[in-house]
């Protein structure tokens, strides 16, 4: 699977050919500040809660590229509102099949409001589910998150998570042991760090990480890097 990294807790993977971009937040972050978001691609945006830092460049974004956004219920329906014509609510626990493969909405423990103030929803993490190459494989993109016993169904219901994106900044999400715990919960294979670096409060050492994941095959992006991951 292609992945590539914008910065922050933004990644775009490419499954059976569709592009799939979660939580942009590009043009305000100084760190992506080498990354056009004019030339960033998208057919779904997915968004795990209303948070400025992972809606930033949505609407953007959706209105170049006719991308569809899905999102919880809240949301979906905020962008409905601000012209946005393509979007699919969902919310925890449910699944849908996309043409990509199958989405289905998990718990993130955080909370979520949008940028103006209007109430954003639970906040979710998402399990995708899809076939490359004859394989079946799944992606977990956990969100914003705290560590939760929840994660433990994601392995009871798909055995073993292939890729694991997981916020790893500390302070307002999980931090570096607690992601570890996590991805040990979720039997992951991959893991992708996110949501660290960007702002003060969520510096971390990269060599902290890569002691802390040497079980795991942890997959540390450059800003604007693209990588296949096996
Ligand atoms: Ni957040
Ligand atoms: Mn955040």
């Amino acid at each position: 699977m292609k992945a590539q990294y914008f910065g922050h807790s933004c990644y775009q993977v490419v499954i059976n050919g569709k592009k799939i971009l979660f939580d942009p937040f590009i043009t305000p972050n100084e760190l992506a500040k080498n990354i056009d978001v004019n030339t960033i691609e998208a057919d779904y945006i997915l968004l795990s809660h209303g948070h400025f830092d992972h809606v930033a460049d949505a609407e953007a974004i959706t209105k170049r590229t006719g991308a569809t956004i899905v999102s919880n219920f809240e949301i979906a329906t905020w962008y409905e509102q601000k012209g946005v014509e393509k979007t699919h609510p969902m919310n925890t626990g449910g699944s849908w099949e996309f043409d990509f493969g199958t989405v289905k909405c998990v718990n993130a423990v955080h909370s979520s409001v949008l940028p103006d103030g209007t109430y954003g929803g639970a906040p979710m993490g998402f399990v995708i589910t899809f076939e490359e190459e004859g394989l079946e494989k799944n992606l977990y993109y956990a969100g914003d998150t705290a560590l939760h016993y929840d994660m433990k169904l994601i392995q009871e219901e798909y055995d073993h998570v292939d890729y694991a994106f997981l916020p790893v900044g500390d302070n307002f999400t999980m931090g570096i042991f607690d992601a570890l715990k996590a991805a040990d919960w979720v039997n992951a294979d991959v893991v992708v760090p996110m949501h660290y670096d960007t702002f003060g409060y969520i510096v971390m050492d990269k060599k902290d990480l890569q002691e802390a994941f040497e079980d795991f095959t942890l997959e540390i992006f450059e800003i604007g890097e693209q990588k296949e991951l096996n």
